[in-house]
């Protein structure tokens, strides 16, 4: 075999390779019977003025002033969501993550034994840098063991 014999089926090779992963990762297997769909992407709320009983439990709910000052701290709750997720060994939420904008800004893990409920306090200090257009969004995660990804957000003005 010469070097471009060698070169050619060495590239039908990885290409069939890479061809035979990607059929292969696209099927997934769960040990539970979940909707993958909802651990494909982030899940919103589609409608808020006709929320599902899926995103009434599961979208974060961010609770916060509407005006803040730069500087000054103040409290953000977030709890998952409207009606209160429940928390137990088979059905649980994993994470609580608080953002500014694009910045991540803190995370509260949960273990599944059910001991706190899914719901976090923040203090936050927002520099003037952080909201250049005198205002911000806060946006929350979290992810539901059987759920997916949920994303809540909030905006906020900045003076
Ligand atoms: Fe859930």
């Amino acid at each position: 075999m010469d070097r471009r014999d060698f070169l050619k089926s060495a590239a039908v090779g990885a290409l069939s390779m890479s061809v035979a992963t990607g059929a292969f990762g696209a099927e997934r297997s769960y040990p539970v019977s979940v909707d993958p769909g909802l651990f494909e992407s982030i899940n919103r709320v589609k409608d808020p003025a006709n929320k599902t009983p899926l995103e009434k439990s599961h979208a974060p709910f961010i609770t916060a002033p509407a005006k803040v000052k730069a500087g000054e701290p103040f409290t953000v709750e977030v709890s998952i969501g409207e009606n209160l997720h429940p928390m137990g060994p088979a059905h649980w939420i994993g994470f609580i993550e608080l953002n500014v904008g694009n910045e991540p800004a803190g995370r509260v893990d949960f273990q599944p034994k059910g001991y706190l409920k899914p719901k976090a306090t923040f203090t936050v200090v927002l520099p003037r840098e952080a909201a250049p257009k005198g205002k911000v969004t806060l946006i929350a995660y979290q992810r539901c063991n059987l759920h997916g990804y949920w994303e809540g957000t909030r905006d906020i003005e900045v003076v």
